[in-house]
């Protein structure tokens, strides 16, 4: 129930109040009294009764209506706040798992990586590595889930850029593809943070490595106050992109991936108070926009 219902209900109440009083006092009450043989009152006094009358039940409405708001008022705080403290603990628990995980995980991918090289340890080492990523994606969610907590500094996007770009280059060129950085040659400092700002970047790099064709080139473009990454490859209908953003939403399902990439870039746009956006390259691609006021 919202207070307009409340103001509403309140309002009612005393319309009714004072309709219930009117009849009572021009329509019932003579009938009543010849009933009872008290004879008619006189005009003066049923106008005292019914103003006083009136005003004690409009009290009577006024009070319980403010009652009701003030308990729900006090209920839907209450909820409020149990609802984030489940939250919260939802949140601190799914990114104790992630972090728990981790360790085991890598263990894991030590002894994988001291086995023989046949075609079931690559299957292997492949599948150990989805679910470090995956690891990484759901503590990048916690994290970005509680925005309150993301310290803001001056960070430099070419920097980030050029970091990202040198840490996904080996893995693109091993997949015959080559990333380039344009405009990082001069600083462009925002108030952000460092950690999710470089993993929506790395975020939108990944999917155009993912879904580019082989022997292309990927571009970050730097711009002021944006970050463009851009591909050739696959396009997204128009109609689809929208969808794409939300959570386990993957419109094409050939490739590896849980789905979490784009609502991880999203929520850390979000927590700068910018916006993203995808539109696509002539002769087929993806170009997606990252802008931050
Ligand atoms: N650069 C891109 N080119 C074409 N499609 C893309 C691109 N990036 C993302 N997509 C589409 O958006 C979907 C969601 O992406 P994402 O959230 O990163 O999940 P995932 O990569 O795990 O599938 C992908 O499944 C893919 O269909
Ligand atoms: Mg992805």
């Amino acid at each position: 129930m919202t207070y307009r219902n409340v103001a509403f209900v309140a309002v009612m109440t005393l319309l009714l109040v004072f309709s219930l009083s009117f009849i009572w006092e021009f329509m019932f009450e003579d009938i009543v009294n010849a009933f009872l043989d008290t004879g008619p009152p006189e005009r003066d006094a049923i106008r005292w009764e019914f103003i006083v009358t009136s005003m004690v039940f409009a009290g009577i409405a006024v009070f319980i209506s403010s009652m009701a708001t003030i308990r729900i008022i006090y209920e839907r705080k209450r909820i409020e706040e149990d609802l984030h403290k489940s939250e919260t603990k939802f949140r601190d628990f799914a990114g104790d798992v992630a972090h728990e995980l981790r360790t085991p995980l890598a263990v894991l991918k030590l002894h994988l990586d001291e086995l023989e090289e046949d075609e079931t340890a690559l299957i292997l080492q492949k599948d150990v590595a989805e679910m470090s990523r995956m690891l990484e994606q759901l503590l990048a969610i916690t994290r970005l889930d509680s925005p309150e907590s993301l310290a803001m500094n001056d960070v430099d996007l070419g920097k980030i850029c050029t970091d990202v770009a040198e840490r996904l280059a080996p893995i693109a060129v091993r997949d015959e593809r080559l990333i380039e950085v344009c405009g990082a040659d001069k600083a462009v400092f925002i108030k952000g943070n460092v950690y999710a700002l470089e993993h929506a970047v790395r975020n939108l790099v990944e999917n155009a490595m993912k879904y580019s064709s082989r022997r292309t080139t990927i571009t970050i473009e730097v711009g002021d106050n944006s970050i463009s990454v851009i591909n050739n490859g696959q396009d997204i209908p128009p109609e689809k992109r929208a969808a794409i953003f939300k959570r386990f939403q993957r419109s094409d399902r050939r490739s590896d991936g849980a789905g979490l990439g784009l609502s991880i870039v999203q929520r850390a746009v979000e927590a700068h108070k910018g916006s993203i956006e995808m539109t696509g390259v002539p002769g087929g691609g993806a170009k997606f926009t990252i802008r931050l006021p």
